[in-house]
Formats: structure tokens, C-alpha cells, sequence
């Protein structure tokens, strides 16, 4: 709804029929004004989400974010994918404060929740994984994870997929296939990447037919990877690339595959853990027990951690076993504990997986019978409450729409749902206690914005 600026709505007490609460156009006065200032001092090379809405935000509260200039949105972003059990939640605020006051940084000697959270991360990580190694965020994770993959296997190169995005450093980046590190060269070498199972854009003919492409996949180990593979690093869903889901039998046949040729499967659940998906990992549709397992993102509700975890041979490999081998400054500090284990325990006590499961059922239901209304709309995919909606302006071509992709993000915004990323591939990532409610207002925000581009585009 959109009302006259008055008294400040209060999050927590906000009953959702009313949400969103539009008090200006979005950005309004005190975004820009504040944005227009921070635009002289702060760096370039922030996010196109957060260039194309210039929102300044102030507060946030499970699935609600509120802007300077009083303007409640419902959140479809999660940060980028980060803040699962919802924003500020009074769990993870709590154990926060709570730690704050006790001890932040001790570099990496033991505290007691540390303990605790690596204990937890092996009760809720799949088969043997066991051990963990805590970092500050997800690219420094990948990059232990090459360092483990290494160790272990005595092997130096590594293969990673078209469309999959790892990170920024320059390990990661050699197995960046968004494109992103174009420019950044040269990369550093021993790092490979071929292509992943895209159902709605494949490369090597449709319908995928895995066991062709394990075929493919032998012959370009055999081809093109000159010293020994230390490991095969992919997402379960691709995340940055647009919630791309292989077929079932994928990650088995990919597990064979590593056995057989003596390399690790790193399974980067960076964007894809704690919920994400419907499951605590995403990796558990398929069954298979990767080598190491990665975390970020959604591991701190917003703090900074990630983390590896693997099995006791694998993680005692030399040279990472050796001191100061695997831990970093900040990695596994008590703040971040704290953090990581609230965290999980509020997606267990709310049921927020199992919520994530249902609402995002339901929410990939709805959109994908939209399509049929919606020119724009090529593809819809989902699982749990990550979801992508490909826009393309010729179904046949499948050309992306990406400033019709950045229209429909702009008028969203100013209806009240923040998304992710303005281009082609909008994704959709609310909190995972987002009500049935909610995401459903959003929904027929996105309905609204798409009906209103199609028609200034001319396409009805
Ligand atoms: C799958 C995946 N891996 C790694 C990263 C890098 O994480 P960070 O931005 O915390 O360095 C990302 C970030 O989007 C990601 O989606």
C-alpha cells in the first residue's frame, strides 16, 4: 500500500496485510541524498542490484527491509542469499550481543562455541564429513578447498563449469564461468572448465544425457588436463548463473567419475546450504556424499563466515595439516561462531526448511503457470525458495531481455519487493520465513511490473 509519510511503521508489529508500506517513490529524497554523499568517498564495483535501486537501508526484520526514507519492502534477496532464517532474527541478535560482550577475536585458539558449531556442522553434513576449517566468507573457503584438494591428491589442477560462479580471487576466478573474470587476466593456470547440464540452454544437445557426458568429460581429462586433477568443484544448483539444476543421475555419475580418476568432488554449497534448497543442503537430492563440502553465505544470517568440512583422511592431508596450514586471521573467530550457530538453530526451531520446501513449492507453481500470459517470461525455475526467472525477448532465439529484465527489477523496487539482480535472469531469494502471505503479495508485484513492461515494450 502506499501511504503519506507519517510515524515510522514498526517491523516487528507490521501486520502483513499491509506490507509493503510505500511512503515515497523508491529511492526516495533521503536515499539520494545519502547515496549522492557516500558516492563521493565509497569505491566503484558494487553490485548492479544496489547501483540500479540506489536504496539506502536502515532496518531490517525477517522478511522485511526499511529504507531511509521510511519505505518497508518485502525482501526477495536475503542480502544476496544470506540472511535464511530471516533479518536481525532475534536468535542469532541475541547469541551476537551476548558474544560481543564476552570475547570477538582470539586468532584461531579454541572457544567453546566453536566447538559446538563444528560438532553441529557434522551432524547436519552428509555421511562421513566431519571435520571442519572455518573462514571468513565464501571465496576464501574455495581457495582452502584447492589448497585441501591438493594436499590430499598431490595433483594441481582443477575443473570447474561454464556458468558457475566461485568467487573473486584468482583460484576462484579460474573456475568462474559467468564471465566475470573477463578482464582479469591472466588466469592462473591448471584451472579448467567445461560445460554444466543447462536444460533450457544446452550446449551439447538436448536432452542432456549424462552417461554422453561423462563420456565427454573423460576424454577432456584425457585431452586437455596435462599434470594430475586434484578435484572437480561444482554447485549442486547453480546459484550466480541462475538456479541451473542438473539432472538427478548428474551428481552420482560425477562422483563415479572423481573415484575413478582419483580426485576430490568439492561441492560448493556457498549459495545453495542451510536451507536454501528445501534441504539443509542441496547436494542431498542427489544423494552422494561429496569430498568437502563449502559454506557461507547463509551460514551467519549475514555474518561474515564460511567454512569447509571433510572427512578426517582428506582434512589431514599435508602440507594444509601443517600449523597454520588451513586457519586464516578471522576464520571460526567466536563472533562468527556465535553467529553460525544461532543461525542453525533458528532454521531448526522455526522449521524453516521444511517451510522453505512448501512456500517455495508453491511459489514456482504459480510462476510457472504465468508463463503462458507473459511473453517475456522463457523460463521459470526453481527449488526451495531459490528460484530464477529467465527473461527473453523471442522464446525461439531465447535473446535475453536484459533492460526489460531491469525495468521489471525498477518497478518492483517501487512497489515494494527488493530482488536480485536487474538483468535477464531475475532471481528471487526471500528469507526462508517468509510467509505464504508475503510471497504471494510479491508475486503479484512481479505479475504487475512484468504486465506493465510488456505492455510499454509493445509485446500486449
Ligand atoms: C557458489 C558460490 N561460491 C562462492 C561465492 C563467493 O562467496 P563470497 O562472496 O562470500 O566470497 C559465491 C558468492 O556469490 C557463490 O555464490
Amino acid at each position: 500500500m502506499r501511504q503519506t509519510a507519517g510515524a515510522e511503521v514498526d517491523l516487528r508489529k507490521l501486520d502483513e496485510r499491509e506490507a509493503p508500506v510505500m511512503v515515497t517513490e523508491s529511492p526516495g529524497p533521503r536515499s539520494l541524498e545519502t547515496w549522492a554523499k557516500e558516492t563521493q568517498y565509497i569505491g566503484p564495483g558494487l553490485s548492479g542490484s544496489t547501483l540500479t535501486s540506489r536504496l539506502v537501508l536502515e532496518e531490517g526484520y525477517m522478511s522485511y527491509l526499511r529504507d531511509v526514507d521510511g519505505n518497508v519492502y518485502i525482501d526477495f534477496s536475503s542480502g544476496v542469499v544470506m540472511t535464511n532464517p530471516g533479518h536481525c532474527h532475534p536468535k542469532v541478535v541475541q547469541a551476537l550481543v551476548k558474544q560481543t560482550e564476552k570475547l570477538m577475536n582470539v586468532h584461531d585458539h579454541a572457544v567453546p562455541n566453536r566447538w559446538a558449531l563444528c560438532k553441529k556442522l557434522a551432524e547436519i553434513t552428509p555421511g562421513r564429513l566431519k571435520r571442519t576449517q572455518l573462514y571468513s566468507g565464501g571465496t576464501e573457503t574455495v581457495e582452502a578447498a584447492f589448497r585441501l584438494a591438493k594436499s590430499f591428491t598431490g595433483g594441481t589442477e582443477i575443473v570447474g563449469f561454464w556458468n558457475g560462479f566461485h568467487g573473486k580471487s584468482l583460484g576462484s576466478m579460474g573456475v568462474d564461468g559467468t564471465g566475470f573474470s573477463k578482464g582479469f587476466g591472466p588466469l592462473a593456470p591448471g584451472y579448467h572448465r567445461v560445460p554444466y547440464p543447462n536444460a533450457y540452454r544446452p550446449v551439447l544437445g538436448a536432452p542432456f544425457k549424462t552417461d554422453d557426458y561423462i563420456t565427454f568429460l573423460d576424454q577432456y581429462i584425457d585431452n586437455c588436463v596435462v599434470g594430475k586433477l586434484a578435484a572437480v568443484i561444482a554447485e549442486p544448483i547453480q546459484g550466480a548463473g541462475g538456479t541451473v539444476i542438473p539432472p538427478d543421475d548428474f551428481f552420482p555419475k560425477l562422483k563415479a567419475l572423481c573415484e575413478r580418476r582419483e580426485c576430490l568432488l568439492i561441492i560448493d554449497e556457498i549459495l545453495t546450504g542451510f536451507g536454501r534448497s528445501g534441504r539443509m543442503f542441496a547436494i542431498e537430492y542427489s544423494g552422494i556424499e561429496p569430498d568437502i563440502l563449502l559454506m557461507g553465505k547463509g551460514m551467519g544470517c549475514g555474518f561474515p563466515v564460511g567454512a569447509l568440512i571433510s572427512r578426517d583422511e582428506v582434512i589431514e592431508a599435508m602440507p594444509f595439516a601443517k600449523p597454520s596450514g588451513g586457519s586464516t586471521s578471522f576464520g571460526g573467530n567466536p563472533m562468527a561462531c556465535a553467529a553460525a550457530l544461532a543461525n542453525i538453530e533458528a532454521l531448526e526451531e522455526d522449521g524453516c526448511i521444511a517451510h522453505a520446501a512448501k512456500v517455495g513449492a508453491k511459489m514456482l507453481e504459480r510462476v510457472s503457470a504465468m508463463k503462458d500470459a507473459h511473453p517475456l517470461i522463457g523460463d521459470v525455475r526453481g527449488r526451495g525458495l531459490l528460484m530464477t526467472v529467465e527473461l527473453v525477448k523471442d522464446r525461439e532465439t531465447k535473446e535475453q531481455a536484459k533492460e526489460e529484465g531491469k525495468q521489471v527489477f525498477l518497478k518492483m523496487l517501487n512497489k515494494g519487493v527488493l530482488t536480485i539482480t536487474p538483468a535477464a535472469k531475475l532471481r528471487f531469494a526471500p528469507p526462508l520465513c517468509i510467509s505464504e502471505t508475503l510471497m504471494n503479495k510479491a508475486i503479484d508485484i512481479f505479475d504487475e511490473a512484468l504486465t506493465e513492461v510488456e505492455t510499454e515494450c509493445g509485446l500486449r
